[in-house]
């Protein structure tokens, strides 16, 4: 960590580690903020407090480092100390992760293929499994399949009745997803939608088949999202849930100085959902965030 510009008006923090992501360059971590952090190095624990009146930047870390680490936002939320995940803490929640073998057989195997980084990370398949089996859900749609890991999630707790319509218009990456399911013996339960998702969403609907789904999950083409909720919204019956991944987009949603389309279309999207009276909503930050909506 490095702290420059202290002045009177702000400080400026620099969290580096290995784990950072590509695209967060050093420049674009010099921030000021207004916070109070506490981290444990070298068996001290250091705290930081800057006296920056930007509002903007109210408790807001732009990544950590070292082995644990603790913000507090400011009074306004109760001085709520909220942790933040560092590599070591996300591999504890990784190892309380109940994964399925077949789960895992088909990460590895993903893991070497183009794009794996698409795929929801297991604490996240854990939780959609969890709450298809809440709902009782008994009809899933989900939207943006790749190789098959969130959809064999889904599968593998719906009852032999179950359906999961899943949507994707790569077919290469649907062979991987085809075999897992077939290995897995679920393969009855999912009925595989190849082409533009927004199609097959559609057909669904002149199908005659509005209302009646239990659960949906959007993790497609980011700048497709709206489309995507506004086609599930008709498809997915009152009390059943539509969740979306990425909702965090790598932190880049609350950075002012991201404005790419992909940032701006999921930040737009999310202060959508905020204002929309046709769903309940909890955004959760698990893997790159996801947000969950309850038809009302
Ligand atoms: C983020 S990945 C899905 C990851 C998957 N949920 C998992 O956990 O492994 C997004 C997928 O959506 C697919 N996709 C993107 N745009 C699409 C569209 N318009 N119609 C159908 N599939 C699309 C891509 O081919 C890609 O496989």
């Amino acid at each position: 960590m490095v702290i420059m510009g202290m002045g009177n008006s702000s400080i400026n923090l620099v969290f580096h580690h290995g784990s950072m992501l590509p695209h967060e360059h050093v420049t674009s971590l010099v921030r000021p903020v207004r916070i109070c952090a506490s981290f444990h190095l070298n068996s001290v624990t250091w705290a930081v407090k800057s006296t920056s009146k930007d509002q903007r930047w109210k408790g807001f870390v732009r990544s950590c480092s070292v082995t644990e680490f603790v913000i507090a936002s400011d009074e306004k939320y109760g001085n709520k100390q909220v942790v933040s995940l560092t590599p070591r803490l996300y591999d504890y929640v990784l190892e309380n992760v109940r994964e399925p073998e077949i789960l895992r057989q088909l990460r590895v195997e993903t893991a070497s293929m183009r794009g794996s980084q698409m795929q929801v990370s297991p604490d996240q398949a854990q939780l959609l499994a969890m709450l298809v089996q809440i709902l009782g859900a008994e009809r899933c749609i989900e939207v943006g399949v790749y190789t098959g890991y969130s959809s064999l999630a889904i599968a593998l707790v719906l009852p032999e009745s179950g359906r999961l319509v899943a949507c994707e218009r790569d077919a290469k990456s649907l062979d991987v997803a085809k075999k897992y399911y077939h290995l897995a013996g679920v393969s009855h339960k999912v009925d595989i939608k190849l082409g533009l998702a927004a199609d097959s969403l559609e057909s669904l609907i002149m199908n005659g088949e509005s209302g009646s789904y239990d659960f949906a999950f959007i993790d497609a083409e980011k700048r497709m999202t709206e489309k995507y909720f506004e086609l599930l919204l008709q498809l997915v019956r009152v009390g059943g849930l539509i969740v979306i991944d990425n909702v965090l987009w790598h932190g880049k949603v609350a950075d002012p100085l991201v404005n790419d389309p992909k940032t701006n279309s999921i930040r737009n999207f999310n202060q959508q959902l905020m204002e929309d009276k046709r769903v309940s909503i909890s955004m959760v930050p698990i893997g790159d965030g996801i947000t969950i909506c309850r038809k009302r």
